[in-house]
């Protein structure tokens, strides 16, 4: 073995393709049962409908490159991607556009009438001197559409009340003054035509990449464990960073979601593949209904019924005891001063490479995890 590849999310699998292409041998360990990370997907056993696990995985891209070489492991749909909200029992498009305006303020604005009557609005207060999330959000979107769409479902989001959590919680909010509700505005977004499993098993199927499975970094039962393989060989590492070093600098904030799947016995559920509920009367943040995702599966996918998946969001309990999954960074001053902590301990280690969202403690949307991951291949590993 010449690598060692900890997690075979997008990350690890960029980088064991890459490395196993140029010859090396590359061994990738996961702790799951099964390859992919968090972008794993798999048919629901009952109706056959493509659920993923982790919650929904769009993908879009504005990079040439990264496109170019996902293209190598699947084909994609022309999926294109919309998102809905209720709000005291009306569904309004998202993100907010002219659409949300005019159907929210029962009026027939035109973008210029729009965008003057949002700037009047958000005048209440100046969003570079808001003192909470409340403030700055008011600051740039104005009070009758912040306590609408962002007021609660912050809330329940964070499970704080907006006027407690910082104002960098949110740096902009952005309006679309046209009726243009296409959730992403890079220049490419699809799904993998044949789901995303497929497409990441293609990534490991290459004679010098060995998938183990169910295999934890740091399970000294394990043979390809942290103590075993230290100083043999160059390991790139896309776990959590603190578990690492055994949280020596604390343990990093994570929000975690809850996801509750059903088998709905309608055709149709809810008309659109995510169902935003902007009200704190609604415990859930949002609805995915899978179905949707993939309309040229219509005779594929049974007529009688579908799958939802409710999800709910809380703060994940970090630390060496947990099984809370770690979805995105809480990103407190505490926080940001372990980060720092760690990336020295990080910079230091010899022969282990931090990578992938875990590794390095950010939301990456899956594209930058492997635009990351492609750039550590190049300048670090490929020499
Ligand atoms: P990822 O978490 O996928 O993989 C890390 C792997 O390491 C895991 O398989 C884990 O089991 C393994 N591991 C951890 N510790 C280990 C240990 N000790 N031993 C062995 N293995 C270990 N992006 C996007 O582009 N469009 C989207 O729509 C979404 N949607 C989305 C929804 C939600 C709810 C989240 C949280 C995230 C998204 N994403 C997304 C982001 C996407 O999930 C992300 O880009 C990829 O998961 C990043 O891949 P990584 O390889 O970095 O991590």
């Amino acid at each position: 073995m010449d690598l060692l590849v900890v997690g075979s999310g997008f990350f690890g699998l960029t980088i064991a393709e890459r490395a196993a292409h140029a010859g090396r041998r590359v061994t990738v360990i996961d702790r799951r049962s099964h390859l992919g990370g968090n972008a794993y997907s798999e048919p629901d056993p009952e109706t056959g409908i493509e659920v993923h696990r982790y919650g929904a995985h769009l993908f879009h891209t504005s990079n040439p490159q990264v496109w170019e070489y996902v293209n190598r492991f699947t084909a994609f749909t022309d999926y294109v991607h919309r998102v809905y909200t209720t709000h005291r029992g009306v569904v309004y498009p998202l993100p907010i556009s002219l659409g949300t305006i005019n159907q929210f303020f029962s009026a027939a604005h035109s973008p210029g009438e729009a965008a003057a009557l949002i700037a009047e609005q958000a005048a209440e207060f100046d969003p570079k001197q808001a003192r909470n999330l409340e403030e700055r959000g008011i600051g740039l979107i104005g009070r009758p559409l912040y306590e609408a769409f962002i007021r609660d479902y912050t809330a329940k989001q964070w499970q704080t009340d907006p006027r407690e959590l910082p104002a960098e919680v949110i740096s902009r909010l952005p309006v679309r003054y046209s009726y243009d509700n296409r959730y992403f505005t890079d220049t490419w977004e699809g799904l993998p035509v044949d789901g995303y499993t497929a497409w990441l098993e293609r990534m490991a199927d290459h004679p010098n990449i060995d998938v183990r499975l169910k295999a934890d970094f740091f399970d000294d039962a394990q043979p390809l464990n942290k103590a075993a393989v230290a100083g043999r060989v160059p390991v790139v590492y896309t776990g959590p960073v603190d578990r690492y070093f055994d949280y020596s600098e604390g343990a990093l904030g994570w929000r975690t979601l809850d996801f509750e799947a059903e088998v709905v016995e309608v055709a149709d559920f809810q008309g659109t593949a995510v169902m935003n509920y902007a009200d704190l009367a609604v415990p859930y943040t949002r609805i995915h209904e899978f179905k949707h995702f993939h309309p040229e599966r219509a005779d594929r996918y049974p007529t009688d019924r579908t799958v939802i998946m409710r999800e709910y969001s809380r703060f994940a309990d970090t630390g060496p005891a947990t099984d809370d999954e770690p979805y995105y960074p809480v990103n407190t001053p505490v926080d940001r001063e372990r980060l720092l902590a760690y990336r020295k301990l990080a910079a230091a280690e010899p022969n282990v490479y931090f990578g992938g969202r875990l590794g390095t403690y950010q939301y990456l949307d899956m594209h930058m995890a492997i635009a990351s991951a492609l750039s550590m291949w190049s300048t670090r590993l490929a020499a």
